[in-house]
C-alpha cells in the first residue's frame, strides 16, 4: 500500500517539501531520484575504464612533448596532460571508495581501449596526432562523462557525479582548444589521406565497446573488430630528442649568458627584463626534459606523476610568461636563439635519475634570498615594469614548489640533500662541456644576439641604448647558468 502511494505522489507530482524549496538540495527531482541509477559495480566498472583512459591520455601529451615540434602545441600538451592527470586521481580516489576489491587499478581494462590509444600514441606526424587525440580520443571520453552523467543517480552516487562533472568542465575546454588545432593544422586532404587510419580508431573503439564498455560490442563479434595495428606495429619508442617549428633557429647557441647580466651590479635593471624574459620563455625545454623523465617513470605511484605533471606545466607558463613579456615590448621573439641545449644533453646523455637531480639542482640553487628567484623578482620590480613583476612574483612561487617536489621525490631517493645537489651538480656539468665543440663542429657559431634584441627594445622604450649594455657579450663557454665554472 505504501509503496503505492509513493509511486503515485511521484507520478502526480505532488510531493511538497518545505515553502517549496528544491527537494533533494536540487540534485534530481522525486521522479528521476526514483527511477535512476547504476549499480555500484556498474558504476565503478565504468570508472576505472574512465580513469585508464585519462591516465592513457596523460601519457601520450607528455610523451609527445619533446619531439612534436610546435611550440603552442607543446604548451596545450602540458595543460592538457596536467589535466588528465589530476582527474585520473579523482577517479582512481572514488574508485578506491567503492567496495570493489582488488582495485585492478593498474590492469588494462581491454585490449581493444589500448589499442585504440597505443596507435594515437604512435602517430607519425602532428597532423594525426592531433587527428587522434583531438577528433577521436578526447571528444570520446566526453561522450562517456556526458552518460555517465545522465545514467547515474546524483544522489546515490554524488561523489562519482561531481568527479565526472568536474572533469568534464575542464575536458570541454580540451575539446575547444583541439578543435582549433585540428581546424588549423589539418587540411582536408590530410583528414583525407588519414581516413582509413581514423576509421581504424573508430573500429577499435567499437571493439572496445566504448570508452566505458557500455557501447554494443556487436561488432566485436561481427569479425568488424579484428583490427589491424598501423601506426602501433612496431610498439611506440620515446623520442628524447627535442624538436622546434621553423621560428626557432640556432638551436646551440649559447652566446649570452643571461644570468650574468641579471647579477651585474654596473647594469641598470630595465635592460635586464629583457634577460628575465629570455629566461622565462627559454624554460620551453623543462617541459621537453620533464616529458622524458615521466615517458620512462611510468611505474612511479599517481602522485610522483601528478607532482611532476604539475610542474612540467608551470614550466610551460614560465615559457608563455616569457612570450607575453616580449610581444608586451614589441621584441620580436623568433629574433632570438631560445636554445635546446639543456634538455637534449639532458635527455640523451643522463638517466632520468640524473636528470631529475639537475632539474633539482638548479631549482634548489635558486631559492637563496640574494642569488635567487626573490633576487629576480626585486630586479622585475626595479625595473618599473609591473607586468615584469607580476611574472617574476608567480614564477617564484611556482619554483618554491617546485624545489619542495624535488626535497619530496628526489631527495629520499638518493639519500641526502647534499648528496642529491652533488649528484646533480656533477650530472649537469658532464652535459655542459661541448660549448666549444659545438662551435668547432658548425652548430653554431654562439652568435652575440643581444645587441639587436636590446636596440628594438630601446625603440619601444623610447630611449637611446647605453653603450656600455649595448657591449654586453659574456658567454656561457666559463660560466654556467649558475654563475659556477663550467667544469673542463
Ligand atoms: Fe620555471
Ligand atoms: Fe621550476
Amino acid at each position: 500500500m505504501a509503496e503505492i502511494n509513493r509511486h503515485s505522489i511521484v507520478e502526480a507530482d505532488t510531493y511538497k517539501t518545505f515553502a517549496g524549496l528544491p527537494p533533494l538540495v536540487g540534485l534530481h527531482t522525486m521522479q528521476e531520484s526514483t527511477s535512476k541509477g547504476l549499480t555500484v559495480a556498474e558504476s565503478v566498472a565504468r570508472l576505472k575504464r574512465l580513469r585508464w583512459s585519462l591516465k592513457r591520455l596523460h601519457n601520450i601529451f607528455v610523451s609527445r612533448i619533446t619531439a612534436m615540434p610546435i611550440y603552442e602545441l607543446k604548451m596545450a600538451f602540458s595543460l592538457h596532460a596536467h589535466y588528465c592527470i589530476e582527474h585520473a586521481g579523482a577517479f582512481a580516489a572514488r574508485i578506491r571508495e567503492m567496495r570493489q576489491p582488488p582495485y585492478g587499478l593498474e590492469v588494462s581494462p581491454d585490449a581493444s581501449l589500448d589499442l585504440f590509444f597505443d596507435e594515437i600514441l604512435s602517430a607519425p606526424t602532428v597532423e594525426a596526432l592531433v587527428l587522434g587525440l583531438y577528433n577521436r580520443a578526447v571528444p570520446a571520453v566526453i561522450r562517456v562523462l556526458e552518460h555517465f552523467l545522465l545514467d547515474t543517480n546524483r544522489l546515490f552516487d554524488h561523489p562519482s557525479y561531481r568527479v565526472c562533472r568536474l572533469t568534464l568542465v575542464e575536458l570541454q575546454d580540451v575539446r575547444e582548444y583541439g578543435d582549433e588545432a585540428v581546424r588549423c593544422l589539418v587540411t582536408e586532404q590530410q583528414r583525407a589521406a588519414l581516413s582509413e587510419w581514423l576509421h581504424l580508431l573508430d573500429r577499435a573503439l567499437t571493439a572496445a565497446g566504448g570508452i566505458d564498455g557500455t557501447a554494443s560490442q556487436d561488432a566485436a563479434t561481427s569479425g568488424e573488430a579484428v583490427v589491424e595495428l598501423q601506426f602501433s606495429a612496431v610498439p611506440y619508442q620515446y623520442d628524447p630528442v627535442p624538436q622546434r617549428d621553423e621560428r626557432f633557429h640556432d638551436p646551440y647557441n649559447m652566446g649570452v649568458n643571461a644570468e650574468a647580466m641579471l647579477f651585474d651590479p654596473e647594469i641598470k635593471p630595465l635592460p635586464k627584463t629583457l634577460m628575465l624574459y629570455f629566461k622565462r620563455m627559454r624554460e620551453i625545454d623543462v617541459p621537453e626534459m620533464m616529458s622524458s623523465i615521466l615517458a620512462e617513470e611510468r611505474s612511479k605511484p599517481w602522485e610522483y606523476q601528478r607532482d611532476m605533471t604539475r610542474q612540467l606545466w608551470d614550466e610551460a607558463r614560465h615559457a608563455m610568461m616569457g612570450e607575453v613579456g616580449f610581444v608586451s615590448l614589441e621584441v620580436d621573439w623568433t629574433k632570438i636563439p631560445l636554445n635546446f641545449t639543456w634538455s637534449l644533453g639532458l635527455n640523451t646523455m643522463l638517466t632520468s635519475k640524473e636528470r631529475h637531480a639537475v632539474l633539482y639542482t638548479i631549482e634548489q640553487g635558486l631559492m637563496p634570498k640574494k642569488t635567487g628567484k626573490e633576487y629576480e623578482w626585486e630586479v622585475a620590480i626595479a625595473t618599473a615594469d609591473p607586468l615584469a613583476a607580476r611574472i617574476q612574483d608567480y614564477d617564484w612561487a611556482d619554483e618554491v614548489l617546485h624545489a619542495r617536489i624535488g626535497r619530496e621525490w628526489l631527495v629520499p631517493e638518493i639519500g641526502s640533500q647534499v648528496q642529491a645537489l652533488a649528484f646533480g651538480d656533477e650530472a649537469w656539468s658532464r652535459t655542459l662541456a661541448d660549448w666549444a665543440k659545438w662551435r668547432d663542429e658548425g652548430l653554431t657559431q654562439h652568435n652575440n644576439w643581444w645587441p639587436d634584441v636590446y636596440r628594438e627594445a630601446c625603440k619601444h622604450w623610447g630611449i637611446e641604448p647605453d653603450p656600455h649594455v649595448l657591449a654586453y657579450s659574456k658567454t656561457y663557454e666559463e660560466t654556467r647558468a649558475d654563475l659556477k665554472q663550467v667544469a673542463s
